[in-house]
């Protein structure tokens, strides 16, 4: 019996520790093309979904520093809430890299990404983003305000990241285009959890 309960508190353990690190389901982005620029268009005229039009800008972990040269690769959903071209999660299919500017500022022009099918998690655009030094991480992702899967707790606990905040109000433009801003803040660490290929290091 003493056993079997040191087994279970054991397996507990290994549960807890596997589930508290970092979105490892994520893929890790490609190599980035030459000349990368701080704004990127992720979708043809032709994609179905709402313009959206995101400006971005990236911060030390001070908070108050912006840091140029940071890659960000930037993928999200399509409008039905598939990654893949052929309605499966990964590889994503909707996709840019931009470089930040002097100010640490980039823009993406994507779609308004769908939700999961049959799943009860919030649209949401997401940021690889490293260089400058830094080493390459998952920033939390981008999320929408007026989401009716946000939960109560999300956005409690969202409001306490003040500026860095990622669930983000929308507006429409008068282009047309849905806008909306994030700023995103680096750590000196990565939380990749595996060896990371040598133009992610
Ligand atoms: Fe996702």
């Amino acid at each position: 019996m003493r056993n079997t309960i040191l087994v279970m508190v054991g397996l507990v353990a290994i549960v807890s520790a596997l589930s508290a690190q970092s979105t490892p389901q994520h893929p890790l982005p490609p190599p980035p093309p030459e000349n990368v620029t701080s704004s990127a268009i992720l979708v043809s005229d032709k994609e179905p979904g709402k313009r959206l039009i995101v400006e971005g800008r990236v911060f030390a972990p001070d908070g108050k520093t912006s840091v140029a040269g940071i890659y960000i690769y930037a993928y999200n959903t399509d409008a039905e809430g598939y990654y893949s071209a052929t309605k499966t999660f990964y590889p994503p299919r909707i996709t840019g890299y931009v470089k930040t500017d002097k100010d640490g500022r980039f823009q993406i022009r994507t779609i308004m990404p769908g939700r999961y099918p049959e799943m009860h998690v919030p649209a949401h655009i997401h940021f690889n983003i490293w260089g400058a030094g830094y080493p390459f991480q998952y920033a939390e992702e981008m999320r929408f305000e007026g989401d009716s899967y946000l939960t109560p707790e999300m956005i409690e606990n969202d409001k306490k990241a003040g500026e860095f905040a990622l669930i983000r109000p929308v507006t429409s433009g008068s282009d047309g285009a849905l806008h909306c801003n994030v700023n995103l803040k680096l750590i000196t660490r990565t939380n990749f959890p595996g060896e990371l290929p040598d133009y992610l290091k």
